[in-house]
């Protein structure tokens, strides 16, 4: 949500502003702006509605300036205009924010702002409030107005009377900071300026950062002075970059192999789960009664194939809650319960606060998270990382893949904690687990016959994916990546529910993607789509039989490796993020910047 950027030092401010918001574009993409100091120390604005490359358009070329502000905007309070865009500046100070003042509108009412106003943003209501109650003293400003501020916010701020200098304070809205040889930089996440360093602090939250040429200090909002935690980062500038991809959706797609190797291998000590680098105690599974999985999106589908798999394999009770939902019910969770939160960004604040109130019952809270050192990893009371490497696109693929590969590991070690699987289960379990990457690799050559079959989809308005078990709970994923980023409104059914309703929407042409890889329900799942190729639809059907010749059951038939029942999931759903990723560029969209979305969803 926003992509902002601050960056003083010795080079010259608008290119690195300008390259560091191309790579936080992902975050939001419907205006852009950036605003700097002049040499006569007045501050200056560039902004307009569409991407980086349309602001890059309007930039000046002789524009010198060392110390600039610039965002990237995903709209949430106002329309998508000039005005509304970000960077806002009222009398003395310009700044730029991501998240959400919930109390604006009686800021605006209390302090007499509403003159001032010529926007129709939250944003703005705020950099007229610190204008009014600026006394000249930057840090006490801040200090005195953040506190009026009821909502979610990650600030950067320049004073017109403190030229070089950029202020900036959040609460729970992202932001990164880090001093190097080049100057001082901060952003919402570190690939704005991984191309300058790879060693980065996680600014606290309310915290006031002062950045200059010469470095970064860092106080609390008593004045106290903090020593900021820096992290490193093992991935570099290329993993952030398409790499000759034409879209960053493919190249994730690609890398599932390797994201996945890079999950596993740290965490396999002869052929079983072993979780001493994540410091996770066989203690921590002890007494688990019941899990419950709190997550959003593609994050929490990949917690309904975590319940499908640890249902079957261990039956222990599962549930999966949307955390959106669950913040706000009474959850049904006592000392012994494990509660599973999942998230690539590590930052989506319905899921953080799902965290914080399962904080509350009990002390069994684990996270997977893909990014290093975000609010979920560090308020879990365990965190497993997954290493999936920074993703881009704004469709998760392989943050997904290797969400659900960690809960293959899970499950086999909780299952030989609680006595429920024997070792020689468990290290053949392992040992399958591990041939995974060489499967997804088989998969993704198969792309060019996906995308020859896609062409038929482009035109729908509508589709349906439909499976058994575990085929089932990848249906959904498989549904949500087509809706995101192809625009085609999709379902996933579970093929028995099918004739009790949904069938009537079978009419000929439509495609249904089906999944028969359950031995235990094949011939259901089989009957299932014979109903619906019955009725018309153009069924894809996905199996691994290599036989399969007869036509009345399918049109398109896509063999997936023969792996054993449980491991499908990872093979079909590489099949789904094909068949969405060539949809969408058929239609002539840009999968990586779908309309309406923005990755890391800080606001509620
Ligand atoms: C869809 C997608 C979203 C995210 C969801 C949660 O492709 O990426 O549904 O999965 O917004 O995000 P994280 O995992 O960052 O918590």
């Amino acid at each position: 949500m926003c992509g902002i950027i601050g960056f003083t030092g010795k080079s010259e401010a608008q290119n690195i502003l300008l390259n560091g918001l191309a790579s936080l574009e992902y975050r939001g993409y419907d205006s852009a702006g950036i605003s700097y100091f002049k040499d006569t120390g007045k501050i200056s604005i560039r902004k307009t509605v569409g991407k980086v490359k349309d602001l890059r358009a309007i930039c000046d070329d002789e524009n010198n300036s060392t110390c600039g502000i610039g965002h990237t905007r995903w709209a949430t309070h106002g329309g998508v205009t000039n005005s509304n865009a970000h960077p806002h500046k009222v009398g003395n100070v310009s700044l730029i924010h991501n998240g959400i003042i919930e109390n604006y509108h009686e800021l605006a009412e209390n302090y007499d702002l509403k003159e001032t106003l010529i926007s129709e943003t939250d944003t703005e209501v705020a950099a007229a409030l610190f204008n009014k109650l600026y006394d000249g003293n930057p840090e006490e400003t801040i200090q005195n107005v953040v506190k009026l501020f009821n909502g979610s916010f990650a600030f950067c701020i320049m004073f017109k009377d403190h030229p070089g200098i950029i202020y900036a304070i959040r609460n729970v809205s992202p932001m990164v900071a880090a001093y190097c040889e080049e100057g001082s930089f901060i952003a919402s996440d570190l690939t704005a300026f991984i191309n300058y360093s790879k060693r980065y602090f996680i600014v606290p939250e309310y915290h006031i950062i002062t950045m200059t040429t010469e470095g970064i200090i860092l106080k609390d909002l008593e004045g106290n002075t903090v020593e900021p935690e820096y992290l490193e980062v093992n991935w570099d500038v290329a993993a952030a970059q398409k790499d000759g991809y034409p879209h960053f959706m493919i190249k994730e797609i690609h890398e599932q192999p390797e994201a996945i190797t890079r999950t596993l291998s740290p965490r396999i000590k002869d052929s079983l789960p072993d979780f001493t680098e994540d410091s996770i105690p066989d203690e921590f599974f002890k007494n688990c009664s019941d899990i419950t999985i709190v997550a959003c999106g593609t994050a929490m589908y990949a917690g309904m194939v975590g319940k499908t798999l640890i249902q079957s394999m261990l039956q222990i009770p599962v549930t999966v809650s949307i955390a959106s939902e669950f913040r706000y019910e009474e959850p049904v969770i006592h000392e012994n319960s494990m509660v599973i939160v999942v998230s690539q960004s590590g930052e989506t604040i319905d899921t953080l606060e799902a965290l914080r109130l399962a904080n509350q019952y009990t002390k069994k809270t684990l996270a997977i998270v893909n990014v290093k050192g975000s609010s979920i990893a560090r308020e879990s009371n365990y965190v497993l990382y997954t290493h999936a490497g920074p993703e881009i696109a704004v469709a998760s693929t392989k943050a997904y893949t290797v969400q659900v590969a960690s809960f293959y590991l899970l499950a086999c070690k909780l299952g030989l904690v609680l006595n429920k699987i024997e070792e020689a289960y468990a290290k053949d379990f392992i040992q399958t687990l591990q041939k995974t990457p060489k499967n997804i690799a088989a998969v993704i050559e198969q792309a060019d016959t996906v995308e020859r079959l896609t062409k038929r989809m482009i035109n729908a308005q509508n589709a349906f994916f439909i499976g058994r078990g575990l085929d089932y709970t990848l249906s959904m994923e498989g549904a949500l990546k087509l809706k995101e980023i192809s625009y085609i409104h999709a379902e996933a059914y579970a093929a028995g529910e099918l004739k009790h309703g949904t069938i009537a929407l079978i009419s000929e042409g439509i495609p249904v993607i089906a999944v028969a890889t359950q031995k235990h329900v094949y011939s259901k799942v089989i009957s299932n789509i014979r109903e619906v190729k019955a009725r018309g639809a153009y069924v894809i059907l996905l199996s691994k039989d290599k036989e399969l010749t007869d036509s009345s059951i399918c049109d398109v038939h896509i063999t997936l490796p023969d792996t054993p029942d449980a491991f499908t999931v990872f093979n079909s759903v590489v099949i789904f993020q094909l068949i969405a990723y060539y949809a969408s560029i058929g239609k002539g969209l840009n999968p990586d910047q779908p309309r309406n979305l923005a990755k890391s969803v800080t606001v509620e």
